[in-house]
């Protein structure tokens, strides 16, 4: 049986401010007082899993027992079908600027040019689907975890499009639709999004029907 949180103080266990803003919007329904790890000062730990599930975990622990509160954190990436599932686990890695030219940081234009350079290098008729992958942890200080993941299915486009969300968003074009997920109402994108499915599990395994 999962645990329930308790309404109270959430640790959102993350210093991506793109993810703590959807992640806040996700929980404001539901009666939860949400506090980014940032905010509190907590130290970020080290992303040494090979699967989203053992970053989100080791993300999760590390925040609940730095805080003595429960903590959600969110592990997730982008999985390219004709690059074996690459980038995955290592998808922010790929937009590290330190081995390129420059100071280091993330260069998300870097990083998206780097999946088109291998996708374009496969020849005109290559595979463009993608899968973007969302999962939540929420870990409790006494050691008590629960894993929830979601999914979104979606083509490559190129050149990017849109200035909203974060990260990949600007070429990524959910099943179904046009535009790219930098391009959608950010409301829309919370529908529809690999975070929303796993929210809408996590919301179902962990929270008290309210
Ligand atoms: P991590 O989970 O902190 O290791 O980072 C995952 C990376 O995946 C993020 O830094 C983003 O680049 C990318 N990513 C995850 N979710 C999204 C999304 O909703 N839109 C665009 N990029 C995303």
């Amino acid at each position: 049986m999962t645990r329930k949180l308790a309404p109270g103080k959430l640790v959102i266990a993350s210093h991506n401010a793109g993810k703590v803003r959807e992640i806040r919007a996700l929980l404001e329904p539901f009666g939860i007082d949400p506090v980014s790890a940032g905010d509190l000062g907590l130290p970020e730990p080290e992303e040494t899993g090979t699967s989203f599930r053992d970053n989100a975990l080791l993300k999760a622990h590390a925040s609940a027992s730095a805080a003595g509160l429960p903590a959600l954190a969110d592990d997730s990436g982008l999985e390219v079908a004709a690059l074996g599932g690459r980038p995955g686990v290592y998808t922010a890695d790929w937009a590290e600027r330190q081995w390129f030219e420059g100071e280091p940081g993330r260069d998300w234009y870097l990083a998206m040019g780097k999946v088109e350079g291998l996708l374009a290098g496969q020849g005109p008729g290559v595979d463009r689907s993608a899968c973007f992958v969302c999962t939540l942890a929420l870990a409790w200080p006494d050691g008590h975890a629960e894993v929830f993941e979601g999914r979104a299915e979606g083509k490559l486009t190129w050149p990017p499009r849109g200035k909203l969300g974060f990260g990949y968003d600007p070429v990524f074009v959910p099943a179904g639709k046009m535009l790219t997920y930098a391009e959608i109402d950010p409301a829309e994108k919370h529908a529809i999004s690999h975070r929303a499915d796993a929210f809408a599990k996590l919301v179902a395994g962990a929270f008290d029907a309210r």
